[in-house]
């Protein structure tokens, strides 16, 4: 108190306004102590010499003020500190969290919230302030980092839309070596190493309050080479976007190499799979028997050398989880639980995220990585396997794959009273053949050649694509049949074509005519546990 009152003799009215006040908001968790220290310098005031004179009236102000700053930071305590940290670079994120109670509050910075008054200048003009308070949108949501290589990381996550359609956020990329253990004290650490990072924005401007960016670090020189460890961090900058005023950086912990865990023979060894399957996020209430028979039916066409990564963003429930288990038991299937990122509003189910995460994560375990849904059944024609047709399009990095668009409803008269335990891609024969319709496609990469991948094909990439693989290759899709659990069959036919809803349809019983083989396939890899498959 006492030096309070010598800055204020110093300083004049304004210091002693601010500090007064300032004082007051420090002393708020002690507001009874803080009264009665008032109250005893009100009492003392008269012993001291004339020239450290404060009137009642600024005590009183500083009582109010008290009163007042009390109800207000209860409920804008969370906001400020979001405020506050938005403005400091590093502890933003940990501010978000903080209302969660999953991570401590960040430390209080030393100043109070500058928070500004609207002021009437001296031409008599009112200029009006703008406070802002917390964060809406985070500035990077991290899901995974990857090693792609002696000197090239991607960094795979979620960043605030408007921020990156609105302004121009910039990536750098900072390897930190770790300190060498050999107790060698005067043998200075490695300097750390930043190089820009490379964005890619892969969802089409699909994304919602969240957009999917991967962030493309390559040093221009190699990292770690010697396995002594240490951790990249990716410092995210808004350069003004959000807030012109600030370019607020946060420095992001994005990827840690302990001591001796490179393995940096993966980059140039055979894969570990031929054919590795990329699923999108799995939502809504599908059904395990379709599921099953999707599952099934890949294994045996893709083989012994294939595998299955599932997407579970709510869809893989009990039923559908027994339907996978078997094969996970038998190693064709891993399951990503990405449920939590249905806290963050992207497109659908953040899927975009979800296939890249996929392509860094398993880049160099497979030779080719499908990209397909589970209403979908990929097709190769007889008299050439997966194998052979793989082949013959090596020289392409991608390829395409053309739509056969089955119908979910229509069957056929000869399964009447039988249908219901016939499968999907038994009973459901009938294909839409209308002409001139762009139809979806879907498509199969050569990974180690992908830097950033999408739904339905990838822009980031090098080498050819080739989109003329008819005759090759194909997939028939059963829309609207894998989030039905009522029976699919509500119309039966007896003919070769028909229109219906004003379309034309032919039949084909390609995949009706192949049914029985997976059935015993599926019999002979995991016998009867999914007999009794509810639709
Ligand atoms: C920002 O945060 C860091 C650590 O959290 C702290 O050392 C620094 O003083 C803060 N800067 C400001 C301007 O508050
Ligand atoms: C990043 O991009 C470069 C080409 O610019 C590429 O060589 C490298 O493999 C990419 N890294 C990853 C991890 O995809
Ligand atoms: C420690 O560093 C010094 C020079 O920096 C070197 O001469 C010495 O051999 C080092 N000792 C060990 C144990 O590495
Ligand atoms: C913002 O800060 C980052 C990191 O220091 C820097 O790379 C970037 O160029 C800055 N942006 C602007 C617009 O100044
Ligand atoms: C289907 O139609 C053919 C004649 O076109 C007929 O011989 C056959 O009995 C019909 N099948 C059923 C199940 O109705």
């Amino acid at each position: 108190m006492a030096k309070e009152r010598e800055k204020s003799a110093a300083g004049g009215e304004k210091k002693l306004f601010m500090g007064v006040v300032w004082n007051c908001a420090a002393e708020l968790k002690l507001l009874l102590t803080a009264l009665l220290i008032l109250c005893s310098v009100a009492t003392l005031l008269q012993f001291l010499p004339s020239r450290f004179t404060i009137s009642t009236s600024d005590l009183r102000f500083c009582i109010s003020r008290i009163t007042t700053t009390t109800t207000t930071i209860s409920t804008t305590t969370a906001a400020d500190a979001a405020a506050l940290a938005a403005l400091n670079s590093s502890s933003s994120s940990a501010a978000h969290t903080a209302s969660h109670l999953v991570v401590p509050p960040p430390p209080l910075p030393s100043s109070p919230p500058a928070v500004e008054k609207d002021k009437v200048l001296e031409n008599g003009v009112i200029k009006r302030v703008f406070n802002p308070y917390g964060s809406a949108a985070y500035n990077f949501i991290t899901m995974g980092t990857y090693r792609g290589g002696l000197n090239t990381f991607a960094i795979n996550g979620l960043a605030s839309k408007p921020l990156h359609l609105y302004s121009k956020p910039t990536y750098q990329c900072e390897w930190v070596p770790e300190p060498s253990s050999n107790s060698n004290s005067s043998a200075a650490p490695p300097p750390p190493i930043t190089t820009v990072g490379y964005k890619m924005l892969p969802d089409w401007g699909y994304g919602r309050v969240y957009t999917v960016v991967i962030v493309n670090c390559t040093f221009s020189e190699p990292i770690n080479t010697d396995n002594s460890g240490g951790k990249l961090y990716l410092l995210a900058s808004t350069s003004g976007g959000g807030d012109t005023k600030f370019n607020t950086t946060d420095r992001i912990q994005v990827l840690e190499e302990p001591k001796g865990s490179v393995d940096f023979g993966v980059f140039t060894s055979k894969p570990k799979y031929d054919y590795l399957y990329c699923g999108s996020s799995l939502y809504g209430n599908l059904s395990p028997q379709r599921v099953r028979e999707w599952i099934a039916y890949h294994v045996r066409l893709f083989g012994e050398r294939s595998h299955f990564v599932i997407h579970d963003a709510g869809g893989v429930y009990d039923e559908v989880f027994e339907v996978l288990k078997p094969w996970m038991d038998l190693g064709y299937v891993t399951l990503q639980d990405i449920r939590d990122q249905e806290r963050f509003d992207g497109y659908y189910h953040n899927q975009f995220m979800v296939v890249n995460d996929c392509l860094h994560r398993y880049k160099f375990m497979a030779k080719w990585m499908f990209f397909f849904d589970v209403d979908e059944f990929i097709y190769v024609p007889p008299k050439s396997t997966i194998k052979t047709t793989l082949d013959s399009l090596s020289e392409y990095n991608q390829f395409t794959i053309e739509q056969m668009p089955m119908n979910s409803k229509l069957c056929l008269t000869a399964d009447y009273g039988r249908y219901y335990r016939k499968w999907g891609m038994e009973k459901l024969v009938y294909k839409d053949v209308k002409k001139g319709i762009r139809r979806d496609r879907k498509y199969a990469i050569q990974p180690r050649n992908v830097y950033a991948t999408g739904v339905h094909m990838s822009q980031n990439l090098v080498g050819k694509t080739n989109h003329k693989t008819e005759g090759k290759i194909k997939y028939y899709h059963y829309h609207g049949s894998i989030a039905q659990r009522r029976e699919p069959c509500k119309t039966l036919l007896n003919v070769s074509e028909t229109y219906f809803d004003k379309t034309p349809y032919e039949l084909d019983t390609t995949m009706r005519d192949i049914a029985w083989a997976v059935k015993k396939f599926e019999l002979k890899m995991i016998g009867t546990r999914l007999q009794n498959t509810r639709q």
